[in-house]
């Protein structure tokens, strides 16, 4: 995945454990360079292993540390120059959710080695929101959840999500409650 994610995930680390703590941790793990160029492409494995030993590190679950760092992610890309683009991208949460593949495929002119994930909103009412996810990918579960998650606060809604299994990714399935004021 490109740097930018694990900047992201290094601005996560540093917060928990501190720099020299991180620092010392992918040393530790072979990494000789502490550091990630945003625009440079990294392997998923050098994501992963990331992933694993901020989560060992931490006493937390692989899936646990990607939830909290899907919410991470979208303060993060939020306060880039990605920002624009976040705010751009719907009134609601509804449009929003229904953009997600124009907004990604807006990126990924930029970031031409990417592999986006893709989504497609099934179905919206007051009550629940029916989205799909698809990747090439396995895993990201979690991270979409938090994302989702985070998502929904900025638009001032409160959500439940879980999601099931399908061909490729998962279906999501969020459930809103009623919004207050
Ligand atoms: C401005 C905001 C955003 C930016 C800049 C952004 C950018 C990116 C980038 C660069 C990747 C990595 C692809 C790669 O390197 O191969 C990615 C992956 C991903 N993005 Fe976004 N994204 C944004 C918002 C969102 C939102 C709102 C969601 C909603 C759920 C989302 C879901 C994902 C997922 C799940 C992946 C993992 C790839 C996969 O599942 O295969 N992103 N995004």
């Amino acid at each position: 995945m490109y740097g930018m994610i694990h900047q992201a995930l290094r601005g996560m680390a540093v917060r928990r454990i501190g720099d020299p703590a991180w620092t010392a941790v992918l040393r530790e793990a072979g990494f000789t360079q502490p550091l990630f160029i945003g625009m440079e492409y990294y392997a998923d494995d050098t994501t992963m292993a990331l992933v694993r030993l901020l989560a060992a590190r931490l006493g937390m679950s692989c899936d646990e540390l990607l939830h909290e760092f899907g919410r991470v992610w979208i303060d993060f890309a939020g306060a880039s120059g990605y920002g624009r683009v976040l705010r751009m991208a719907g009134d609601d949460l509804v449009t929003f959710l229904d953009c997600l593949d124009r907004m990604h495929s807006s990126i990924h002119s930029n970031m031409p080695l990417a592999q986006m994930p893709s989504f497609e909103l099934i179905a919206a009412d007051p009550a629940t929101i029916e989205l799909s996810y698809r990747s090439g990918r396995q895993g990201l579960e979690p991270f979409v959840r938090g994302i989702l998650l985070s998502v929904a606060e900025r638009f001032g809604e409160t959500v439940t999500i879980d999601h099931v299994p399908q061909d490729g990714g998962a279906r999501f399935f969020i459930r809103r409650m009623a919004a207050h004021g």
